[in-house]
């Protein structure tokens, strides 16, 4: 009998360290070359929205940095026209801002989403960042209606339709395209404290992973090449996490973006910066534990911010 359960032992650890060695392979296979970004096409345009502040800006910057003309979707036009003024001083490219509030995407999105695709018609959109998105803590019945929305209509419906809307021009293409979708580690297992964001990033994994399987047999059929890359970041140094002080594995957004772009085109999901790798590898193998140590953080900030 006690031979028995020591097969079963070593066979459960056996699988498990099988398991971590082929999800850190498959994890880090991101990190060793730099991205060619010339096969998406010299001085085509990459849109991000939310880039007037934290990864968003992280991206903005970086993209600009490698010669990608920028479309900006953002909420507030001052702010849309210094990063627009900034980017074009400093980098030899063009930009084209959109203004819009993402909280009003639920009410009316085929319109919403339809007129920001309008207003790009004519520019050759090789890459999109799916970046604006929304966090609120607390146990489920402390969750206000209005944050729910704001969940809704920041972290679930962009993705979707603007993923759905620049996929069929992305066809069309002749250089390579691509889709950033931005998720988080919180997605990636149940988070007590955090229930409607982690459920939120969790569907946003799911949808961006089937779309790269669906993108990759459409763009087999075309003979052209869409990377639909799942992002699923630790915590990052921005407004959105700027009353979570001390949190493991704090990064800055320029490491982050670094590590994502280094990712593009070889998987189709990751966590960007080395130390983010190392957490997912880790909540992978250990997900209780990762669930159960996370929402002890959150229910703690949650509790310090309603006193
Ligand atoms: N930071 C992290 O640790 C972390 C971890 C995992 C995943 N993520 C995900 O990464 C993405 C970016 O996160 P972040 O931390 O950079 O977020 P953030 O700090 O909230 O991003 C700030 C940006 O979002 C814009 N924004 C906020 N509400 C908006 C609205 N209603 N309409 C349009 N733009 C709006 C802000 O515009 P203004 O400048 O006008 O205020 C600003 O440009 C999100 O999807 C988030 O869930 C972040």
């Amino acid at each position: 009998m006690l031979e028995c359960i020591e097969y079963i032992l070593f066979a459960f650890g056996l699988w498990t360290l099988i398991k971590g060695y082929l999800f850190a392979h498959y994890s880090f296979k991101s990190l060793r070359s730099n991205t060619d970004f010339s096969q998406y096409g010299l001085k085509s345009w990459a849109l991000v929205t939310a880039p007037t502040d934290g990864i968003g800006l992280g991206f903005a910057e970086k993209l600009a940095f490698h010669g990608f003309n920028l479309v900006l979707v953002g909420r507030n036009y001052e702010k849309l026209m210094n990063l627009s003024k900034n980017l074009e001083q400093n980098f030899p490219i063009k930009t084209k801002s959109i203004v819009k509030d993402f909280s009003l995407s639920a009410k009316n999105s085929q319109e919403f989403f339809q007129d920001i695709k309008s207003q790009t018609e004519g520019l050759d959109i090789s890459i999109v960042v799916n970046n604006v998105g929304y966090g609120a803590d607390g146990p489920l019945h402390t969750v206000t209606e209005a944050d729910l929305l704001n969940i809704n209509s920041l972290n679930i419906w962009p993705v979707v339709c603007l993923t759905k809307l620049y996929i069929p021009g992305m066809l069309n293409r002749k250089n390579r395209s691509a889709i950033i979708n931005l998720s988080s580690l919180l997605g990636t297992f149940p988070v007590p404290y955090g229930s409607c964001y982690s459920a939120g990033k969790s569907f946003i994994s799911a949808f961006s992973l089937i779309v790269a399987e669906e993108a990759c047999y459409l763009s087999r059929q075309k003979n052209t090449n869409i990377d639909v890359l799942t992002v699923t970041p630790g915590w990052v140094d921005t407004p959105l996490t700027k009353k979570y002080k001390n949190m493991p594995c704090l990064i800055k957004k320029e490491e982050h973006v670094e590590g994502v772009l280094k990712a593009l085109g070889k998987v189709n999901y990751t966590s960007g910066h080395w130390k983010h790798q190392l957490q997912s590898i880790y909540a992978a193998l250990f997900r209780d534990q990762a669930s159960g140590s996370y929402a002890k953080k959150i229910k703690k900030v949650w509790k310090d911010s309603a006193k």
